[in-house]
């Protein structure tokens, strides 16, 4: 390994940590709750994963100038809304899998009703762990920031973000038409760009960062979150289950139309190349030390898990 890739691995682990620290302290307590609720939410919260929305949140608050903590609420918030994605999206009804993060998923240790009820509690305490900023801002500017990021949290988890694409997702499941390119992007920017859209926003929005830059992060977003799908998708074909920690052939026994059943293996592996080298062009008009950033986007693309 070459000392910039393990610096960069020590980096990635080091800020893994420290996320899943953050994490921790906006857990969900069991006071004057059943237990078995905030069990089941923290079974899933607390069972590893990647955190790359929060590590892009942060780093992109970093990059614009934030040193404050408002920013941990955020992420917290948005790790719970990707759970939560992630605990209904592996439901009977949806893709109906039982391994994530590499144990037994929500709804396999707890039932379905239990499956659904902590998927909509970590949306609802998402929010809760976000709004909580808005009372802590010392200045009229502050609250316009947590006020956008809010806004912008909302409408990227919703109809308009990731529940559209997953409503296209599901739609197009065993369906006799086959999918365009058009339609596949869009499942693909709604169902996991938007959320990387809004981490990436979110911290630039809560660091202060200037309007013009916005079109350029929801682009580089956009594309980040492009090519993780197309990654993920390929995965799903040629990965390792163990080393994921999630089935692989779950698209295949789903009848699941996904980019690569849609265009082949050679031509998913090089739009993720595409796309990711566009996303590091933008990056590079970003302020601040952006190598994290850009090594960030590197790994993306060579990811096993
Ligand atoms: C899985 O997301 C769902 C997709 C959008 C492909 P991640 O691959 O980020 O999952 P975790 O958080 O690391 O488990
Ligand atoms: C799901 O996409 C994206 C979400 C919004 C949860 P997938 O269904 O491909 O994600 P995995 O492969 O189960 O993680
Ligand atoms: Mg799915
Ligand atoms: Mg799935
Ligand atoms: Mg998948």
């Amino acid at each position: 390994m070459i000392k910039e890739e393990k610096d960069f691995k020590e980096q990635l682990s080091l800020r893994g940590a420290e996320i899943e620290e953050i994490i921790k302290k906006y857990l969900p307590g069991e006071e004057d709750v059943p237990t078995s609720i905030v069990e089941a939410m923290n079974y899933s919260l607390l069972s590893g994963g990647k955190r790359l929305r929060p590590m892009l949140m942060q780093e992109m608050y970093k990059l614009f100038g934030g040193d404050g903590v408002g920013v941990e609420r955020f992420m917290a918030a948005m790790e719970m809304i990707h759970t939560y994605s992630l605990v209904h999206d592996d439901l009977p009804a949806m893709d109906n899998d039982e391994y994530r993060r590499g144990r037994r998923t929500t709804w396999a240790v707890y039932g379905n009703a239990m499956g659904v009820l902590a998927g909509d509690a970590l949306l609802n305490y998402a929010f809760e762990t976000a709004l909580q900023v808005l009372y802590n801002c010392g200045t009229v500017e502050d609250f316009q920031r947590v006020r956008s990021a809010l806004s912008v949290l909302s409408f990227n988890a919703g109809i308009y973000g990731m529940i559209g694409g997953q409503v296209a997702d599901m739609e197009a499941e065993n369906s006799q038409e086959a999918l365009g390119n058009e339609q596949i992007l869009y499942v693909h920017t709604h169902k996991t760009g938007a959320l990387i859209k809004a981490s990436m926003l979110i911290g630039a929005i809560l660091a202060g960062a200037p309007d013009s830059y916005r079109a350029d992060i929801a682009k580089c977003a956009m594309d980040i979150g492009t090519a993780f799908q197309i990654q993920d998708d390929i995965l799903d074909v040629v990965g390792d289950s163990a080393e994921m920690g999630k089935p692989v052939g779950s698209d295949e026994a789903n009848g699941k139309q996904t980019y690569v059943t849609i265009n082949g293996m050679e031509k998913s592996v090089a739009e993720v190349n595409r796309l990711s080298g566009e996303a590091l062009e933008i990056i590079q008009s970003f302020p601040g030390d952006h190598s994290f950033l850009e090594m960030l986007v590197q790994y993306l693309i060579e990811r096993r898990s």
